[in-house]
């Protein structure tokens, strides 16, 4: 366990405003094992059984594992998924980095990063080959968590990667530049499929599409694994859909539901077991540059999210043995998705 975690803070200390509005709301009722009545006994109790599962120990993966979090649809939980799985992964002990591709800067905000326009930044690494060391900044809540932020130059990224050498390859050349060790790097891509997402598929090997429980969810899909298929095929053959999380499940519908079996039917294996549910906790976050886990560490949210970040680390290892034959699978998987999708 990391003894510097932001863990106990937001569990002890009041945080009158946002906790009592969220209890009112009934979208957001987090379903939480009876304990203790005092508002004290029950947050002690979450924290320490948040605590008691995060110190289970992960498998470290032997080689950096880079997953790109991608959907080009917007607001479906990339950014969220990216910090959150991020933190659960560093309060397991791993090193992580988050590399924010997105000119909104979301993730920055999530992390705590500061990311106003004079800070060192993706986009000087991208445009003007700074290397990715100088623009990385500790996490300060989060032991091992690392994170290159992104200002809002990076929205002429686009447009100014077009004439530029290598301006698909421009961020895997930075990444394997990057000299210290670590377990785990997660890109936050925009929600584009522009040059800037594509620099994230050629840097990455596995692709974790969020998919948002709503009506319409799987459109636009279609086109995204036709990119990773492209990609693959011309820039980067290890690139593979490896994971697929649902995000924002509120369970008492039947469309989520319906979506879900949608999704398991047509991905299979790649789809997390863990859901992760509608949680005003985990949208609250945020706005304290602060991940749900350090946030509200027992709250539904935060602890999906580690379940999340474990079935994810066990996972890695399956990889690690049995590379080829999953790359198989799931390349045969993303052709068919592609193919059902058009
Ligand atoms: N499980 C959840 N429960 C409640 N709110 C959530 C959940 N996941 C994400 N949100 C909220 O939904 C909004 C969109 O989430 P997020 O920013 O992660 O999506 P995104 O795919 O990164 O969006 P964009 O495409 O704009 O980059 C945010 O306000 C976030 O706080
Ligand atoms: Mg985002």
């Amino acid at each position: 366990m990391r003894s510097d975690a932001n863990i106990a803070g937001p569990m002890t200390d009041p945080v009158p405003g946002p906790r009592t509005e969220s209890a009112g709301e009934d979208v957001s009722r987090e379903t939480l094992p009876p304990m203790d009545d005092t508002p004290i006994g029950r947050a002690a109790q979450l924290a320490v059984e948040a605590l008691g599962r995060a110190g289970e120990g992960l498998p470290r993966p032997e080689q950096t594992r880079i997953m790109v979090v991608a959907n080009q649809k917007g607001g479906v939980g990339k950014t969220t998924t990216t910090v959150n799985i991020a933190a659960s992964l560093a309060l397991h002990g791993a090193r992580v980095l988050v590399i924010d591709l997105d000119p909104q800067g979301n993730a920055s905000t999530a992390l705590g990063i500061d990311h106003h326009a004079d800070v060192p930044s993706i986009y000087d690494v991208l445009v003007d080959s700074r290397p990715l060391s100088e623009v990385v900044q500790p996490v300060l809540d989060v032991e091992g968590l690392f994170c290159a932020p992104a200002t809002i130059d990076l929205a002429g990224a686009e447009i100014e990667l077009v004439s530029m050498v290598a301006r698909e390859s421009r961020l895997q050349r930075a990444i394997q530049a990057y000299e210290q060790p670590l377990d785990y790097v997660l890109i936050d891509c925009p929600p584009s499929l522009g040059l800037l997402s594509v620099n994230a598929l050629v840097a990455g090997a596995e692709v974790l599409i969020p998919i948002q429980c709503e009506y319409y969810a799987l459109e636009g899909l279609g086109q995204l694994l036709k990119n990773v298929d492209l990609v693959r095929g011309h820039l980067n053959p290890t690139l593979h859909v490896s994971t697929i999380l649902l995000t924002m499940y509120d369970g008492r519908t039947r469309l989520a539901s319906q979506v879900a079996e949608e999704v398991r039917s047509h991905f299979g294996q790649e789809v997390l077991r863990t859901s992760i549910p509608r949680s005003v906790r985990i949208s609250e976050a945020p706005s304290y540059g602060q991940t749900v886990i350090t946030y509200d560490p027992g709250s539904s949210g935060a602890l999906s999210y580690i379940e999340a970040a474990r079935e994810i680390a066990f996972r890695g290892v399956a990889v690690h043995y049995e590379p080829y034959q999953h790359g198989r699978v799931g390349h045969q998987n993303n052709q068919r998705m592609a193919e059902e999708m058009q």
